[in-house]
């Protein structure tokens, strides 16, 4: 299986949108309701909102994953919560999303996607860096829990586990 890990690129967030749009769905059914999951797709997963991520290259990238020409999956790692000048704190490292179309699981391009997001991560200066993750989705848990992540209980953010991991 021959996949290419690299950063996209304007042209590529329709494809990344509908690779979106079809994991959450699938992961989130039964864990949030339909009309949140379309609320949140449509808010924070459109092409316009994609793009958006371009204009912030000191605090964030978008990596993705293709196989036979097909985007399947994207990471992306940044400075934590860039997005909100009230709660940005560059002093801390993040993960704030990652996504597989749900036919491409577990053949490892999940956690080669994790691998790209942390190398930047590191090569940012960071030894750290933390992700949230509804505390439903086991096989997310169980997939980070596999990769070293690590719970942290005082930073839980309602129905969102916090985890951290150590980079050495
Ligand atoms: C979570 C997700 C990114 C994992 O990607 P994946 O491609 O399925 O995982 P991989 O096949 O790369 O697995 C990497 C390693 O983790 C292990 N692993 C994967 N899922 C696991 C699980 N549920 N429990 C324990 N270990 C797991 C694999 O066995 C593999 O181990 P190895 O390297 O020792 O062989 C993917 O399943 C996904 O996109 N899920 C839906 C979206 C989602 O929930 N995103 C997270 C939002 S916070």
């Amino acid at each position: 299986m021959n996949i290419i890990i690299r950063e996209f690129t304007n042209s590529e967030a329709e494809e990344i949108s509908k690779v979106a749009y079809l994991s959450r769905s699938h992961t989130y059914k039964g864990i949030i309701s339909e009309e949140e999951i379309s609320r949140r797709n449509h808010q924070a997963y459109n092409p316009d909102a994609i793009r958006q991520i371009l204009d912030y290259p000191q605090y964030t990238i978008l990596f993705i994953a293709i196989l036979e020409g097909n985007i399947v999956g994207f990471v992306q790692p940044g400075i934590y919560n860039y997005w909100d000048e009230k709660t940005i704190d560059p002093s801390k490292a993040q993960i704030s999303r990652i996504y597989l179309h749900p036919d491409y699981k577990k053949r490892g391009i999940g956690g080669s996607l994790l691998n790209e997001a942390q190398n930047w991560i590191k090569n940012q200066g960071f030894k750290e860096y933390v992700l949230f993750v509804h505390h439903k989705n086991l096989n997310a848990i169980g997939f980070y829990q596999h990769l070293g992540f690590v719970e942290q209980p005082e930073n839980r953010d309602e129905d969102q586990l916090c985890m951290y991991k150590q980079i050495f």
